[in-house]
């Protein structure tokens, strides 16, 4: 993406390239950006679950804790006079762990606790949230570009910052003064948050020394159908998963982003990468970004 004489263009895969007066890049995570706006955000993982609770046993409001990591509880109606309370939080760094039960069991047992009327689960599923260093979301003029703008860095809050995002960039675009622009500015320097701007930065770090690391399985037929680990049968990391036929995919471990180094994510079923977020799915396509291509193939090895 180049700006140019007044406009942004813009190259695709296709070869065909797009020029327009103003680009917005709302790909959750930046994907146009290499560097400087993932060093001011994080990824975390969040779990998530859905009870049935009798309608009218819990009020309709949004309730959270002060607790780290987190719990937040919300209602959403159900069916045959259900509503469905959902329990969520026990958030993680991405990829510094890969215990969904244990934390699924942490959330049932903070709900049952406070909410006696709880019914029997119905849902659980885990996400993932980008937070910045304020909790605040990123949303308007890139730092240094005229005709290039962002919307990243939801903080788990991104109907809310939808919303604002909706508002606020048409503004900045047509020219007209907006009153949350300061507020949201990408390129605002957060007060207070520079030990977490330090500890958020050692994730990458730390990721690229578990290159020299051994392998999880010494060899890929340890692997159970369904199962993915990081294996090293040469110099190299190896992300190997086998399918529940018994078929071995391999690839390379280092992420498409900046290459830091996947771990599996065994409830999702995918690759997780640490340091801005990316996930990949067992055949190594992309699914989340600030990644935009494919793990590298690799020599099979068994
Ligand atoms: Fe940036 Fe993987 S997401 S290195």
């Amino acid at each position: 993406m180049n700006e140019k004489d007044g406009r942004v263009e813009l190259k695709l895969e296709s070869g065909h390239t797009v020029t327009a007066g103003h680009a917005v890049i709302a790909t959750n995570s930046p994907i146009h950006d290499l560097v400087a706006l993932h060093t001011k955000q994080a990824p975390y993982r969040t779990y998530a679950m859905g009870f049935e609770i009798e309608t009218g046993k819990l009020d309709d409001a949004l309730y959270w804790d002060t607790q780290d990591p987190y719990h937040y509880v919300r209602l959403t109606s159900g069916e045959d006079g259900k509503d469905i309370v959902i329990v969520g939080g026990e958030d993680h760094k991405t990829g510094e762990a890969d215990d969904a039960d244990a934390r699924f069991a942490a959330l049932t047992s903070w709900a049952k606790t406070l909410i006696p009327d709880l019914g029997p689960e119905r849902y659980r599923w885990s996400g993932q949230v980008m937070d910045t260093l304020d909790y605040c979301g990123f949303i308007g003029r890139e730092a240094g570009s005229k005709r290039v703008l962002v919307s990243t860095g939801d903080s788990g809050q991104g109907i809310t910052h939808g919303v604002v995002a909706s508002l606020l960039i048409p503004d900045l675009i047509l020219g007209r003064e907006n009153e949350f622009a300061a507020v949201y500015d990408p390129d605002r320097k957060p007060i207070k948050a520079a030990s977490t701007y330090v500890s958020e930065n050692i994730t990458a770090v730390k990721n690229f020394a578990e290159y020299l690391a051994p392998g999880e399985l010494s060899s890929i037929d340890e692997l159970k159908p369904g199962q993915g680990a990081i294996v090293r049968p040469g110099i190299s990391k190896i992300a190997a998963y086998r399918t529940e036929k018994g078929e071995v995919i391999e690839k390379s471990a280092a992420c498409t982003h900046l290459g830091c180094h996947l771990h599996w994510n065994s409830f999702e079923e995918c690759w997780d990468c640490p340091c801005h977020g990316s996930h990949f799915a067992p055949d190594g396509s992309v699914l989340n970004a600030p990644a935009i291509g494919p793990l590298a193939d690799v020599e099979a090895s068994s």
